[in-house]
């Protein structure tokens, strides 16, 4: 970790906001996003359902909706900044060097095709330039390292399940075809938008373990969204918070599972089951998400919904400080490092 972070990220993005026009007005989605990914490191993105976790991914690799602009700021992958590069040049970072996997497996995947082909279609749009890979044996090549992709996501029997279609398969098995899918081509960053979600608790697990498992075999960086805290916090290197379109805290992930430092980051914890917890435990964040439509947000997004607010966190943006590798923007946070451990950036 200290040896990677001293190389240039693999992904940076900077003061990224983006909104869309609608109808009823501008939703002011996201505003002035950093987030940094180093090469084989595994970051956590989350925070509560709506809080710009899908949007921000969305943004980095150009699928957003027609209603949606980037008003400023970058998103630096290899150099490239990737909210300016046109359409064919994403196409190819897309399922090459990043790949993404979403939440429902079986409606990603094509239901009249088999899963083996699916992945041949991967295989044959990225080797397309390659002439080594092309001729006589390109089908049978392709064939096996169809196959051979779904050896390597366990999936046990390949030979046989790659004419399988995805409806003759489990919900867990079908996740299992789309890391397949994403993984094929070694991707350098794999976005995982919940990927766990609908699953039962014993798939969750297999799922995320089979996913950091080949992040590490492979150096491979992966960004693991979620709404669930505990979960990142077993499965992640690093946690990035999002509330309502802002960064609010980021941290290794003991050390920010351990010794939260912003309220609303302490506030998803104790609303996060963990081992031994009970119903009465778990306390729900107080209060709504702010409606991303108004005019005038307060500086602080969760001021309204939190004990220490003041004044000032509604009027005046909290510097980020940071402590090592942890980072809070906010004028209250806990823990508070003494005046000499601070540094304002
Ligand atoms: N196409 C869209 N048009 C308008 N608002 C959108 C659109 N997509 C997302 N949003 C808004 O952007 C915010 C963030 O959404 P999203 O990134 O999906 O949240 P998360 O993934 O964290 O649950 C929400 O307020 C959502 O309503
Ligand atoms: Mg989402």
């Amino acid at each position: 970790m200290t040896q990677a972070s001293t190389q240039p990220p693999l992904l940076e993005v900077n003061g990224l906001s983006l909104e869309f026009r609608t109808r009823s007005g501008v939703v002011h989605a996201l505003e002035g996003i950093n987030l940094r990914i180093q090469r084989g490191e595994i970051v956590g993105l989350v925070g509560e359902s709506g809080s710009g976790k899908s949007v921000l991914s969305y943004a980095m690799l150009g699928i957003s909706d027609a209603a949606a602009r980037v008003t400023s700021g970058s998103a630096v992958f290899g150099g490239l900044d990737l909210i300016k590069a046109d359409e064919p040049t994403l196409a190819n970072i897309r399922g090459r060097e990043i790949s993404m996997i979403f939440q429902s497996p079986r409606t990603a995947l094509n239901p009249i095709r088999p899963v083996g082909r699916q992945i041949e279609d991967v295989l044959r749009r990225h080797a397309a330039g390659d002439v080594h890979q092309r001729g006589p044996d390109l089908g049978q090549n392709l064939r096996q390292r169809a196959v051979q992709a779904l050896r390597e996501v366990a999936i046990s029997d390949p030979e046989r399940r790659v004419k399988a279609y995805p409806f003759e398969m489990s919900g867990g098995m079908c996740q299992r075809v789309m890391i397949a899918l994403a993984l094929a081509c070694r991707p350098a960053l794999l976005i995982a938008d919940e990927p766990t979600t609908g699953l039962d608790v014993t798939t969750q697990a297999a799922v995320m373990d089979l996913i950091t498992d080949l992040a590490r075999q492979r150096q491979m960086a992966a960004l693991f969204i979620t709404h669930d805290l505990a979960l990142a916090a077993d499965y992640c290197d690093r946690l990035v918070v999002m509330h309502a379109g802002h960064v609010v805290e980021s941290g290794p992930a003991s050390e920010l599972f351990s010794r939260p430092r912003h309220p609303y980051t302490a506030r998803l914890l104790s609303s996060t089951p963990g081992p031994g917890t009970t119903l009465e435990d778990l306390k729900p964040v107080p209060g709504n998400l702010p409606d991303l439509r108004r005019a005038e947000l307060p500086a602080c997004r969760f001021a309204e919904r939190c004990e220490q607010a003041d004044d000032r966190c509604r009027r005046e943006v909290a510097p980020v400080v940071v402590q090592g590798t942890h980072a809070v923007a906010c004028w209250h946070p806990l823990h508070a490092a003494t005046p000499s451990e601070e540094s304002a950036v």
